[in-house]
């Protein structure tokens, strides 16, 4: 396996599960509520969950009835916990590396990815895979990154002179391998640009349904003040697809 495997690495594990989302769950990821609302019904569907970390969609799934959850992820450690946090015979973790991943065809109704897919070095390849893997009418549900958060070269908000705020974006057309340091030095990223995102998934043959560039609403600021600067760009990119065919909605 080539990709980075930062899951891993027990001074970055320290600090992500220190995350909300990593403490409360879905309940604790503030997109959540929109993710959701992209997603089909998952009663009796084979569902696959790509870079599934703890399981915390996985063991949703499996919650909404689905026939079975695939959990995918690379790191041993995330594993590890999603299968100590999951009593249901129903839900299967493996480990996979998501650059060279294949998946049978015609095996899952839903295909999901949360927050995942910006690891990713070969999308096309993946994308190819997930349609294949899709049956007609099929979804496949994703968060990345936003590309207005991935790009810059140095993360960040600046004041201007006139007391304005402003993120600094630069490089947004420069798609490639971006090193930050999130609890620890050296992680990697793959930024690309929102049409790269949507021209991907055209080119894989899925149909896009809907684009969300999610951030916090003026009302959210309202509640919390400290999210003010978080209305000058979006967090996360959520895309929902569908493969041609008989609709199982
Ligand atoms: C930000 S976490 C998201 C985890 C989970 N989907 C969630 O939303 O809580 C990203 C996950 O992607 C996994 N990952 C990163 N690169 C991967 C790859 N090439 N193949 C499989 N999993 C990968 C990581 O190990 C990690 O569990």
């Amino acid at each position: 396996m080539n990709a980075q495997n930062i899951y891993d690495d027990p001074d970055f594990q320290a600090g992500y599960v220190t995350l909300d989302r990593q403490v409360r769950g879905l309940d604790g990821a503030s997109e959540w509520p929109v993710l959701r609302s992209l997603l089909p019904d998952l009663e009796g569907r084979r569902v696959v969950d790509l870079g599934c970390g703890f399981g915390w969609f996985s063991r949703w799934a499996d919650e909404h009835h689905a026939a079975s959850v695939l959990g995918l992820d690379l790191s041993t450690k995330m594993l590890d916990r999603a299968r100590t946090d999951t009593a249901s015979a129903t839900v299967e973790y493996r480990r996979s590396d998501l650059d060279v991943l294949d998946l049978d065809p015609g095996s899952a109704e839903v295909v999901f990815s949360s927050l995942t897919l910006h690891y990713v070095q070969h999308l096309d390849r993946l994308l190819e895979t997930i349609a294949l893997s899709l049956t007609p009418g099929g979804s496949l549900v994703f968060s990345v990154e936003h590309p207005i958060l991935s790009a810059p070269s140095i993360q960040g908000f600046e004041t201007s002179a006139t007391g304005d705020r402003f993120w600094k974006l630069d490089n947004y057309l420069v798609e490639g391998e971006r090193v930050r340091t999130w609890f620890v030095d050296g992680v990697v990223k793959q930024h690309r640009t929102v049409a790269t995102y949507v021209n991907s998934v055209v080119g894989s043959g899925l149909t896009i349904e809907r684009l969300v560039e999610w951030g916090p609403t003026a009302v959210d600021v309202e509640v919390r003040p400290e999210l003010a600067d978080d209305l000058h760009r979006p967090w996360f990119l959520l895309l929902a697809a569908l493969k041609p065919g008989n609709q199982h909605r």
